[in-house]
C-alpha cells in the first residue's frame, strides 16, 4: 500500500528531512508540501537535493491544505501545530515533529514554553523504557505505537540524552539529583530560518557557544519525563529528577554529541565496570538503531550522520564515582524524522526499520 503524504514546514530543516526519507521510500507518495514565508516557491527552490519532489509547490499551512492526505507531517515552529492539528481529521496519521504534543504535566508546559497547552501525544521514542514489564525484561514505548494516529516526535537533544541514560535509570544505579547533561550540537539544530546573528557562518566558523543555560532549556522538561518513564513512574514523578543541561553549539552542520554523567547509587558503586556495562548492553541488545560501541571506542558525531542510528558507550569514573554515558547521533535523522519515521512505521504496521539506515556518511 502506498500512502499519501503532505509536509507542512517543508522549507525548513526538519521538514526537509522528513521529505529526504519519505521520497526514496516506495510506500509514502509526497503530494503536498506546504511553508509560511516561503508560500509559491517550489520545493527545488528551497530543497535543492531532493530532485524528485523538486516540482511541488509550497501552499498555505491549513487544515484545509493538509486535510485529505492519509499521513501529515508537522515541522513547525512550536505553538503553531497545536491549534492547526486539532483541524485535521482524527483518522489522518499526524506526526508532529515540534513540541506541542510531548509534554503530559502542563506545569513543565507553562514553565518552559508557556501559551496554550495541548493535549499530549503517544510519544514517538520505540526504544524508550518504560520500567519493567512482569517477565522482568523492559516495557518499550514501541509496545504503545501499533495502530495509533497521533504521535509527538522527540526533541533531538532529548533523544541523545535519553538514550544515553535510560538503562542506568531503569537499573537504579545513578542518583536521579545529581545528573550533569553536556551536549555539543550541531547549527541545524537551531532551525533554517535566520534568527540571530550569531547563527551567521562568519560568527559560528572556528566558535563554540553555549545556550540554553542555567536550567532553562525547553528540552530539560522533557528529559526528566522519559527518565521518570525509564524508571518505571508516570510524568508527575519527572520532579524526582535534577540535571543540570547544557547545550553547545558547534561549528558542524548536523550532530548532537551528549555527555551524561551522574553520581551512582549505592547499588551502582557497588557494581563491577562489567557489570554496569552489562546493563547497557542488555537494554539495548535486540534494538536494531542502537549500538553499544566495543569497550574504548568512543562515539562521533561523524560516524552517524545520515543514518538513524544512535552509537553509545558507557564507562565509569570511580575517581569521582560517577557514570559517564556517552550518545552520537545525527538530529535531523534519529533526532528528528528518521525516529519519527520508525514510529510512523511502527503505527502503520510497516516493518520498524522501512526506509531507515544504521548506515552513517562518513567522513
Ligand atoms: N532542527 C532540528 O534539529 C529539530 C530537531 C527536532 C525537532 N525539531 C522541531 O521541528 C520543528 C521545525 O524546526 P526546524 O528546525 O525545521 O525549523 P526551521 O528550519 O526554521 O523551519 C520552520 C518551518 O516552519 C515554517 N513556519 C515558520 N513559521 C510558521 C508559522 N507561523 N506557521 C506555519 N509555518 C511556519 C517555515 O516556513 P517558511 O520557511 O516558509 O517561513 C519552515 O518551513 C520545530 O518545532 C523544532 O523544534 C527540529
Amino acid at each position: 500500500m502506498t500512502y499519501t503524504v503532505a509536509v507542512a514546514g517543508a522549507s525548513g530543516y526538519a521538514g526537509g528531512e522528513a521529505l529526504r526519507l519519505l521520497a526514496d521510500n516506495p510506500n509514502f507518495d509526497v503530494t503536498t508540501v506546504t511553508a509560511h514565508s516561503k508560500v509559491g516557491e517550489t520545493l527545488g527552490q528551497n530543497m535543492p537535493h531532493i530532485p524528485t519532489l523538486a516540482n511541488l509547490v509550497l501552499k498555505d499551512t491549513t487544515a484545509e491544505n493538509l486535510n485529505g492526505h492519509d499521513v501529515v507531517f508537522l515541522a513547525l515552529p512550536h505553538g503553531a501545530s497545536g491549534e492547526l492539528a486539532s483541524h485535521l481529521d482524527p483518522k489522518t496519521v499526524v506526526v508532529d515533529l515540534g513540541a506541542d504534543h510531548r509534554l503530559e504535566e502542563k506545569s513543565a508546559w507553562d514553565a518552559f514554553y508557556g501559551g496554550h497547552f495541548y493535549d499530549h501525544w503517544t510519544y514517538g521514542m520505540p526504544e524508550l523504557i518504560l520500567g519493567h514489564a512482569a517477565d522482568g525484561t523492559y516495557a518499550k514505548q514501541r509496545e504503545n505505537l501499533s495502530g495509533i494516529t497521533r504521535i509527538a516526535g522527540p526533541g533531538c537533544n532529548v533523544t541523545a540524552t535519553t538514550l544515553a541514560l535510560q538503562p542506568g535509570i531503569a537499573e537504579g544505579i545513578v542518583d536521579t539529583k545529581d545528573i550533569v547533561a553536556t551536549l555539543v550540537v550541531g547549527y541545524s539544530g537551531a532551525g533554517k530560518s535566520l534568527k540571530r546573528p550569531n547563527l551567521l557562518a562568519s560568527e559560528a566558523m572556528g566558535s563554540a557557544q553555549a545556550y540554553g543555560v542555567g536550567g532553562t532549556h525547553r528540552h530539560i522538561p522533557e528529559i526528566l519525563q522519559n527518565l521518570a518513564h525509564s524508571a518505571g513512574k508516570d510524568a508527575s514523578a519527572a520532579s524526582d529528577f535534577t540535571m543540570s543541561f547544557t547545550p553547545v553549539l558547534a561549528p558542524m552542520p548536523r550532530g548532537i554529541f551528549a555527555t551524561v554523567t551522574a553520581k551512582l547509587s549505592a547499588k551502582g558503586a557497588a557494581m563491577s565496570d562489567a557489570d554496569i556495562r552489562a546493563v547497557w548492553e542488555k537494554a539495548y541488545a535486540d534494538e536494531y538503531f542502537m549500538h553499544l560501541l566495543p569497550e574504548g571506542i568512543i562515539p562521533a558525531t561523524g560516524n552517524v550522520i545520515g543514518s538513524n542510528a544512535a552509537h553509545l558507550q558507557v564507562v565509569v569514573d570511580r575517581a569521582t564515582g560517577r557514570l559517564v554515558a556517552m550518545s552520537a547521533i545525527d538530529n535531523l535523522n534519529r533526532g528528528t524524522a528518521g525516529q519519527a519515521m520508525q514510529a510512523l512505521n511502527i503505527a502503520l504496521g510497516i516493518k520498524e526499520s522501512q526506509g531507515l539506515t544504521t548506515i552513517g556518511v562518513a567522513p
